[in-house]
């Protein structure tokens, strides 16, 4: 890092709570490597900003003799003997269980493939994941808002890049997403930086993915190996995100059948609701919970503290775009608190809350709400397992599509 980027890095307001985030997760393992022994505070500081997670598989290459580097690799759990790997089995609980994760995706994910750039744009995710870095830092809020960039894409037309694209037709105009979506520039940024590297080879959808997924790391959560492959879409489509997004406001039994629509199950629309540990609403989102809900009195599972907030936050005819944090526990930390304010009903949305306490809940969600508020490891793997679910709708292969230049307009 040159002495421009560490002024650049001073600069960004959100430095502590990320910095935070990110010593969290890495400073103990960074602290075991003999090289830093004895490094000033700022160093490490530097290289946690630096430091991406990556997982293996058993026989997988991460490195050979010989090979030319610019980068560091410490090994968490692996067995580095020399520089030639020899790695046994599973060395720790935790990798184990990255592994069956990882090799479970393989199954649900047939089209696609993790390696698909490794010829045509080896460093495809480190391009991403520097740009999704620096874009957090400058606002810690972006994690959560790229995050449901690639849900809303996933659900319309399969994950397309359909909603990026541009015009009075666009998916950016459909009532989910007007003056709700974004992080747009950002994707702008991460596909200009790797244009500059591999032009017109890597798709504006898998893009969107791998940021997805990066974000979710980022703000502490799970990593997983993303499926790619998938190529952009050739048209937007706002009355099917009018259709296929689900509302705050739905019944339940519509919000899994809209998950049903696009091949996921229960357990994805529990899991992946838990998405909303990270980011923020808007008053118009929920504040038809505040007052005459039902029978004139407000929505009664909705506890009294968080009701009263909530009142003054967005009182009766007041700015709908105010917002208020999902999580208000840990606001930009991926953790299962989401699912410990369900069951303390502390859920924001009106379809966050209905997962616990509605009485369609008993036999569907409710169970999942419990075991994940109690079991983060659960809900992490599950999470994962439904992302690259989530991933794999209609994904445009072969020579379907295009490799959009620009992310927002097709090619002429
Ligand atoms: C289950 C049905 C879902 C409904 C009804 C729903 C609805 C919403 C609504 C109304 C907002 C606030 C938008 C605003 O105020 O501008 C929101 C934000 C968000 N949603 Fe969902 N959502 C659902 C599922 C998901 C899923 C599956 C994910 C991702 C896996 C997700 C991730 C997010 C994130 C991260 C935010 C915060 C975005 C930001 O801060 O910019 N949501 N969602």
């Amino acid at each position: 890092m040159n002495e421009a980027e560490f002024s650049d890095l001073e600069n960004h307001q959100d430095q502590t709570e990320i910095f935070y985030i990110w010593q969290k997760l890495y400073e103990p393992y960074i602290k075991e490597v003999p090289l830093f022994k004895g490094c000033s505070i700022g160093f490490i500081k530097q290289i946690l900003i630096k430091v991406h997670e990556e997982f293996f598989l058993p026989g997988e290459m991460i490195i050979e003799q010989g090979q030319i580097v610019d980068q560091l690799d410490i090994f968490r759990y692996g067995q580095l003997i020399s520089i030639v790997m020899r790695r046994s089995s599973c060395s720790s609980p935790i990798l184990c269980f990255a592994m069956a994760l990882l090799m479970l995706s393989v199954v649900v994910s047939s089209q696609l493939t993790t390696n698909f750039y490794s010829t045509t744009c080896p460093n495809l995710l480190q391009i991403v994941r520097r740009e999704v870095q620096r874009a957090i830092m400058t606002e810690m809020r972006m994690a959560a808002s790229l995050l449901r960039l690639h849900f809303h894409d996933c659900f319309v037309n399969g994950c397309d890049a359909s909603i990026l694209l541009d015009g009075s037709n666009s998916e950016k105009f459909a009532a989910p997403n007007l003056n709700s979506a974004r992080g747009f520039e950002v994707i702008d940024s991460i596909k200009n930086a790797v244009e500059s590297q591999c032009s017109g080879v890597v798709s504006c959808a898998d893009i969107l993915a791998i940021a997805a997924r990066d974000s979710v790391l980022l703000s502490g959560g799970i990593s997983w190996k993303v499926p790619l492959g998938r190529r952009d879409g050739l048209v937007a489509n706002q009355t099917g995100a009018n259709a296929a997004l689900p509302a705050p406001f739905d019944a339940l039994d519509t919000i899994i059948a809209k998950f049903v629509d696009v091949g996921l199950n229960i357990t994805d629309v529990v899991s992946l609701s838990g998405g909303h540990t990270i980011g923020q609403a808007k008053c118009a989102t929920f504040s038809n919970r505040l007052f005459n809900f039902s029978n004139g009195a407000p929505d009664s599972t909705l506890e009294s503290s968080m009701l009263a907030d909530l009142q003054n936050l967005c009182p009766q005819n007041g700015d709908g775009n105010k917002t208020t944090a999902f999580d208000r526990n840990s606001t930009d930390l991926f953790d299962n608190h989401y699912f410990q304010n369900l069951i303390n009903h502390k859920g924001l949305l009106s379809s966050d809350q209905i997962l616990f306490s509605s009485d369609e809940a008993n036999s569907t969600t409710k169970s999942l709400v419990e075991s994940y508020s109690t079991n983060q490891k659960l809900f992490f793997s599950d999470f994962a397992n439904s992302m690259i679910k989530m991933g794999n709708i209609s994904p445009l292969t072969g020579s379907s599509g295009e490799i959009r230049k620009n992310c927002r307009i097709i090619n002429t």
